[in-house]
């Protein structure tokens, strides 16, 4: 795609979104952010590290920002009918599933209302060329198949799977019957730099930084860990490529990695890095690999960081910001 289009991105100013505007920017695509601002932090996580006009510091004069919250359909109905984006790329929620459990009612809020929401007042933006609804592994629950394919059985567990699954549903209905073109994407496990939330990697990092043991919950989790910049690719693939039309795609490395392989990564880097093993936690799925092969043939996927690269990038970053 070589013309200058109009992207409207909602969440743009959190982790994955802002390296989406930034891809974006370098091919010099219009980029409108739609952001609530809001961070959801699990109790005792909070760092500042989140704050962000940090991730956006030096393309902020590019890009147009809208403060809002898509449960305010009154602001949301404005900034769309004033841009008119050739394209909406919908992030917007509380992403941590941990903390959808014990706010549900708040996840259903962010998770439904938001997207119907924006979905309903789509119907009146002329030209637009398509959605792309960025949802989740924790969709299928305990992953009945290895890698897991995206025609695979979906039976989340907890909160955050169940509401992500039932916006599948919303935007699959919602733009049949309004006739708009969707994509749904389903990330997993996506780490790497500007990520406000203390996920596993970060804490890993941390740890090792601060001299104290990396704590491994279960010996046998796999995760396919997938580095914020390959998701990002993904995503805008998926926005851009004709093909991906109605279809939904994994989005990930493709890979199941054990937590001991990547804290052994981190100790190569931070020698002196001790690794202790607790119990698994129970509430989590039973996750692994994702299979990518779908997004590899129509949306010509092609992640470029392995766990190794990934953290090494990521390290390199957290580094330079705990020393400055
Ligand atoms: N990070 C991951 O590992 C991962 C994996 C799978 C799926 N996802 C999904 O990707 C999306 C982005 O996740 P992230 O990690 O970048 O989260 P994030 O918290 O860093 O970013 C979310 C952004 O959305 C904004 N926002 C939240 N609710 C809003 C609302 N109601 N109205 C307007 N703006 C709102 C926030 O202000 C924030 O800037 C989420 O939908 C999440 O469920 C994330």
């Amino acid at each position: 795609m070589t013309a200058r289009k109009k992207f409207f991105i909602t969440g743009g100013m959190g982790f994955i979104g802002s390296h989406i505007v930034r891809k974006l920017l370098e091919r010099q695509h219009k980029i409108i952010v739609f952001d609530s601002f809001i961070q959801y932090v699990s109790p005792g996580q909070f760092d500042n590290f989140a704050n962000p006009y940090n991730r956006l510091k030096n393309v902020l004069g590019k890009i147009t920002i809208i403060r809002g919250n898509l449960t305010d359909i009154n602001i949301l109905r404005e900034a769309l009918y004033k841009y008119k984006p050739d394209y909406v790329i919908h992030l917007a929620a509380m992403p941590l599933a941990n903390l959808a459990n014990i706010a549900p009612e708040e996840a259903k809020e962010s998770i439904i209302s938001g997207t119907a929401n924006l979905i309903y007042l789509l119907r009146g933006v002329k030209n637009l060329k398509r959605l792309v609804y960025i949802s989740s592994s924790m969709v299928y629950g305990d992953f009945e198949m290895l890698p897991v394919r995206e025609d695979a059985r979906t039976e989340p567990k907890g909160v955050y799977g169940a509401l992500k699954l039932c916006a599948e549903i919303i935007v699959k209905t919602y733009c049949e019957l309004y006739d708009i073109d969707y994509t749904i994407v389903r990330p997993t496990a996506v780490y790497g730099p500007y990520d406000g939330n203390k996920r596993v990697i970060r804490i890993f990092l941390e740890n090792a930084f601060l001299g104290k043991p990396i704590r491994i919950r279960g010996k046998e989790v796999k995760l396919d860990f997938t580095y914020v910049k390959d998701a990002a690719d993904g995503i805008i693939l998926a926005a851009i490529t004709k093909k991906a039309s109605r279809q939904t795609f994994n989005i990930s490395r493709g890979e199941g990695r054990t937590l001991i392989e990547a804290a052994k990564i981190i100790a190569s880097l931070v020698p002196g890095t001790k690794i202790k093993c607790d119990e698994k936690n129970s509430a989590y799925p039973k996750r692994g690999a994702m299979d990518i092969t779908k997004a590899r043939k129509i949306l010509k996927y092609s992640p470029k960081y392995s766990l190794e690269k990934g953290i090494k990038e990521y390290y390199e970053f957290l580094q330079s910001r705990l020393n400055a």
